[in-house]
């Protein structure tokens, strides 16, 4: 079950609940941070939401304790990077989408979604137009395939 919210408030106010959440019992160590070149709330404190002012923000919903809930809902958010970047479009795979869907806020709007209770947020996906020059790829780790036989 998927939910895109392209209300600029609710989008707001869950950002910054879901980085809350990084946040909680977490100090910014070089082992969480992300990328110098694209700062991400693991690398720059400042950046109030977890959603990065995103216009779109789609919750990815799986029945709650299914197996394959976490990486069903991956998967699908995978696809979806790929789909938007094809398209010319930023995006971002959000965790502690349970946390932040688990908060008051969330909990409301889950019932005003319509989405059934014995459902679980495990991700968001945030989409928007890219503001200024794509960060470059970053250098593949040698020694991370290896072929056997
Ligand atoms: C499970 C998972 C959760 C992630 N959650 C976040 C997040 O909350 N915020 C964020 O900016 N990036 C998040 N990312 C994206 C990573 O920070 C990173 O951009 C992505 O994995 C690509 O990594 P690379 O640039 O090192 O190849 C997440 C990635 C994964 C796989």
């Amino acid at each position: 079950m998927l939910v895109v919210c392209q209300n600029q408030e609710i989008n707001e106010a869950l950002g910054a609940i879901n980085r809350a959440a990084f946040y909680q019992g977490r100090t910014l160590t070089a082992a969480v941070r992300v990328s110098a070149d694209q700062p991400s709330i693991a690398d720059d404190p400042e950046i109030a939401s977890a959603f990065y002012g995103a216009p779109t923000v789609i919750t990815l919903f799986a029945p709650k304790g299914h197996f394959y809930g976490d990486a069903d809902c991956a998967v699908v958010a995978e696809n979806m990077l790929l789909a938007a970047h094809s398209l010319g479009l930023g995006a971002c795979l959000i965790g502690r989408a349970g946390e932040a869907m688990a908060s008051e806020l969330g909990q409301k709007l889950q019932k005003e979604w319509g989405v059934a209770e014995d459902y679980e947020a495990r991700y968001h996906v945030v989409l928007g137009y890219v503001d200024g020059e794509l960060p470059k790829p970053k250098p593949r780790r040698e020694g991370r395939v290896k072929r056997v036989s």
